[in-house]
């Protein structure tokens, strides 16, 4: 089968510190195995590029073997090979791309080289009735914050992104400020359950910017300020405050966004799109907005290969394929400058 909209796409992920293969039949899925490198990376505090590769080479092929197995497939049955090859860490990317064609290479099957971003940008579409359609996206991750209108598969346009830190990277370094461990985003999540979002008026940067632009390295900053006094201070208000100043400026400024493009969709992706509180305040201004929400289950907001394998299979039932050639790009862009 060269494509189709039932062919079966096995596509790894290997951008950063996750280790996933997923199998699909068409746009279902039939199988999504991701072995997490967070223990490793808890000892330094963050991903140490080549710890990160050495490890995806020690698991990928035991993980794909999980893939397979749950899928009740053999690798001999798979009608094209994909992975991501951008953005990310640049040997990270070889490892899952160099694992792909070499598939593809040997039984003679396509190859397909898939955007990170556009996984995640997509991911909320996956496994609805209508697919893709048109939308505002807000991918919220620990690379990336951007807000993304969405006309159809491969047609985006970008709308604003972050100008220093992603939402992600911003949860993390006051994780870490905090004395949390790595990765800060859930655990700044799970401690704000309890605290007082009210409690330090930290500030919304840019919310009244005029347009679709984000910073928050200077709400980390401001976090940063209150570290002399952080053992006398409840370390739940402070996550809840700094919490809800992230969640307020996304929230405002993508139904701001959809409002501006005459969008009635909001579809929210990436790790970020796990946060409780950012859930919870965007369905509640969707609903006052009058727009639809899409938000992935939490499995597919963080890395994940079932994302990369949705984007394939859509492409590859256009009948989409890359050449064998086709290099990773650790700064891989969603929309070329
Ligand atoms: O999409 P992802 O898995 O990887 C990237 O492509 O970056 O996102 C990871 C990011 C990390 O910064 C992590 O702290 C954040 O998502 N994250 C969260 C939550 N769960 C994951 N941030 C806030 N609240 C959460 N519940
Ligand atoms: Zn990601």
């Amino acid at each position: 089968m060269r494509s189709g909209t039932s062919g079966l796409v096995l596509a790894i992920e290997t951008s950063c510190d996750e280790t996933a293969v997923a199998v699909l039949r068409g746009t279902q899925l039939l199988a999504s195995e991701v072995a997490s490198q967070i223990a490793l990376h808890v000892i330094t505090g963050g991903v140490v590029p080549e710890v990160a590769a050495r490890d995806h080479l020690r698991v990928l092929k035991p993980v794909i073997q999980r893939a397979l197995g749950d899928a009740g497939i053999a690798l001999a049955e798979v009608d094209a090979f994909a992975a991501t090859r951008g953005p990310g860490l640049a040997t990270s990317l070889m490892i899952g791309t160099s694992a792909a064609k070499g598939l593809a290479v040997g039984f003679r099957k396509p190859y397909l080289a898939i955007n990170h971003l556009e996984g995640h940008l997509l991911s909320p579409f996956f496994g609805t009735a209508e697919g893709v359609r048109p939308a505002i996206g807000l991918i919220v991750s620990g690379g990336h914050t951007m807000l993304v209108q969405i006309e159809a598969l491969g047609r985006y346009q970008l709308l604003g992104q972050t100008q220093d830190d992603a939402a992600g990277e911003a949860f993390d370094k006051v994780g870490k400020l905090l004395g949390l461990p790595y990765p800060g985003g859930p655990h700044v999540d799970r401690l704000a359950k309890e605290g007082n979002a009210a409690a330090f008026d930290f500030p919304r940067s840019m919310l009244d910017s005029g347009d679709f632009a984000f910073s928050f390295s200077g709400l980390k900053t401001a976090v940063r300020y209150l570290l002399p006094k952080l053992a006398t201070l409840p370390l739940a208000d402070v996550c809840a405050s700094f919490q809800e100043a992230v969640v307020d400026v996304l929230v405002e400024k993508t139904v701001r966004a959809a409002r501006a493009t005459r969008q009635r969709v909001v579809a929210l992706s990436g790790g970020v799109s796990c946060n409780s509180r950012l859930r919870e305040k965007m369905r509640a201004a969707c609903e006052r907005a009058g727009l639809e929400l899409l938000i992935a289950p939490p499995a597919l907001c963080t890395d994940n290969a079932a994302m990369i394998g949705y984007v394939a299979a859509l492409k590859f039932a256009q009948g989409a394929s890359s050449p064998l050639d086709a290099d990773i790009d650790p700064n891989l862009r969603l929309v070329p400058a």
